[in-house]
């Protein structure tokens, strides 16, 4: 796992962008696996802003897959992932609709099978943007999810259901169940890049990282992987021991090593 500790949300954004576009322009049919939430949100706002000035690539082949979805919201709620990740993402970047592929919530008992079936046929994931839990959860895999678990019905902690209900107008409307990447899904993407930024994500960094490999941690999971990056704000590296290693680490890698 490569763990870089940057300045700033802006550096982080700055360098999760540079690394979605340099695969991007490397690889124009790439498969993107896309996470919602708060974090990734500058980073996405720094691809949007790059490709409106002209500068960054085409994405005319590029398909994404989300890695959660809400299930019991009406088709088209503005916090369903699908229509998140179309605002924030996908539309501005002319990233069709039928490219974008999530887990269809209308059918959480065959939903699963089919979003792997989908996964498989597309090649399999190439980059998987992800966030972190306050409580370690990685895409909806709450703590306790099997660390080798496919796409399939969650059900929420009332934490998680807390954090989220900022988007929604009431605690109430925030669904009890969603559809979810397994964490076993999440492994087989082929380079994971982690983006946490704030202190109330310090603790849940720390465990992920430095901690044992436990599914009290689902996060903990990304210490399997071949290819992690985890990209971080000074708040949410705070807690971590090693961090200063991690800096040198970063600070004296070879030019041709990138991300
Ligand atoms: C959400 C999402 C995750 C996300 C995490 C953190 O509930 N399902 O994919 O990474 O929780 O969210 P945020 O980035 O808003 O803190």
């Amino acid at each position: 796992m490569e763990v870089v500790p940057l300045p700033s949300v802006d550096e982080v954004a700055t360098l999760a962008a540079d690394t979605i576009e340099a695969l991007v322009r490397s690889r124009p049919d790439c498969v993107l696996g896309l996470a919602t939430g708060s974090s990734p949100v500058p980073a996405y706002a720094e691809l949007v802003a790059r490709h409106r000035a002209g500068s960054g690539p085409s994405y005319d082949r590029v398909r994404a897959f989300l890695l959660d979805e809400y299930v019991g919201l009406p088709p088209g709620h503005p916090q369903s992932y699908r229509a998140t990740i179309a605002r924030e993402l996908t539309d501005a970047l002319g990233i069709d609709a039928d490219r974008v592929h999530g887990p269809d919530p209308s059918d959480p008992q065959t939903a699963g099978a089919a979003y792997e079936d989908e996964l498989e046929k597309a090649g399999g994931v190439d980059l998987q943007v992800l966030g972190i839990g306050g409580d370690g959860h990685l895409a909806f895999n709450e703590p306790g999810s099997s660390l080798s678990s496919s796409t399939r019905i969650k059900t929420l902690t009332d934490e998680t259901r807390r954090d989220n209900a900022r988007f929604f107008d009431s605690f109430d409307e925030v669904p009890h169940h969603v559809m979810t990447q397994g964490l076993g899904t999440i492994l087989r993407a082929r380079h994971l890049l982690l983006i946490a930024t704030g202190a109330g994500k310090a603790p849940a960094v720390a465990a992920a990282v430095e901690g044992p490999l436990t599914a009290s941690c689902p996060a903990s999971v990304l210490q399997l992987h071949p290819h992690a990056t985890v990209l971080l704000d000074p708040e949410a590296a705070a807690g971590l021991e090693r961090a200063d290693h991690y800096r040198e680490v970063y600070a004296t890698k070879p030019d041709w090593q990138g991300l």
